[in-house]
């Protein structure tokens, strides 16, 4: 049992834990979000990425499990931001923080997207996703740092709320992206999304995802993500929140050495269940106290130093 307070604030938002349920994992229920928002050691919960309009995704096969991860090619599955607020109605007694993921193919869209669930009382931050790597139009967007900033300014000037930006790993541009972010007020930045990736089928000589390209998540993820976070940290003065293979407490710990003020977590839920989050903070705690720090904050971006 933890002893240690692993309380963090992160671009207003206060938390329990640094620990952040990742967009794309069980966000699609408004009932789940806040039965996870519950569970000992969640810090906060995020939405599956909502648009403006509802959208099927693609048909199956759309996950392939691989020994060091997964590929998944979902297509962003979604009811639309309308519908979405009356998932976010049913997300009774949150107990953590809910930020909302959102995209668009335009900057108009993305603007009146943010406008439709900015609005609900239940949704305590914005994350817009730039980076989805299998959707063709959102995917380019985030390699485009003055479409960001435009994006970024626009919705920060509608909303009262802060607004994080997950970012693309599929760019060499991916610190510009950060800065042009930040410079453009966003409030945090989540890095990674999944790395654009593909698998063939040898009998049948094809793509094995319908969608063809997939986003590759999970423990082969994780070096990337943390240079990213890394390199975003030395050049970027607002808050990330590391995402990307987490699969253990240290993998959370280098996450946060790096430069991480809270991290998320995504595929290691769908192998070790919602339990995962405590065993996680229970791990960061023992580190702590181990290594004779007192708070998290003790430790962000301390392997720089
Ligand atoms: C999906 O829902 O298709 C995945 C979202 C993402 O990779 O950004």
């Amino acid at each position: 049992m933890r002893s240690l307070d692993l309380s963090v604030d992160i671009a207003g938002l206060s938390l329990k834990t640094p620990l952040i349920l990742a967009s794309g994992i069980l966000g699609l229920s408004g009932r789940l979000l806040a039965k996870i928002s519950r569970a000992e050691g969640v810090g906060a919960v995020t939405t599956k990425s909502i648009g403006l309009k509802p959208r099927d995704g693609y048909p199956n096969p759309t996950i392939i499990l691989l020994p060091y991860g997964l590929i998944n090619s979902m297509g962003l599955p979604n009811p639309g931001a309308e519908a979405f607020l009356k998932e976010l109605d049913e997300a009774e007694d949150l107990s953590s923080p809910l930020i909302a993921s959102f995209y668009g193919y335009s900057v108009d869209e993305i603007v009146e997207t943010a406008r439709i669930i900015a609005k609900h009382p239940r949704v305590s931050a914005l994350e817009l996703n730039v980076s989805c790597p299998h959707v063709s139009g959102v995917y380019e967007l985030g390699f485009k740092p003055e479409l960001v900033a435009e994006a970024v300014s626009k919705v920060k000037k509608i909303i009262d709320k802060p607004l994080f930006v997950k970012l693309s790993p599929n760019t060499h541009l991916i610190v510009d992206v950060a800065r042009a972010a930040a410079e453009a007020g966003a409030d945090g930045l989540t890095a990674i999304n999944t790395v654009k990736a593909l698998a063939i089928d040898t009998e049948l000589f094809r793509p094995i995802l319908s969608g063809v390209y997939g986003g590759l998540s999970g423990p082969a993820l994780k070096p990337i993500a943390l240079r990213c976070v890394y390199e975003i940290y030395k050049e970027v003065d607002i808050p990330i929140v590391g995402c990307g293979g987490v699969s253990n407490s240290l993998d959370v710990v280098e996450f946060i050495l790096a430069g991480a003020s809270a991290v998320a977590l995504g595929s290691v839920i769908a192998f070790k269940g919602v339990g995962v989050f405590r065993e996680l903070a229970e791990g960061l705690s023992s580190y702590l106290e181990r290594k004779g720090f007192r708070s998290v904050r003790e430790i962000v971006g301390l392997s720089h130093r």
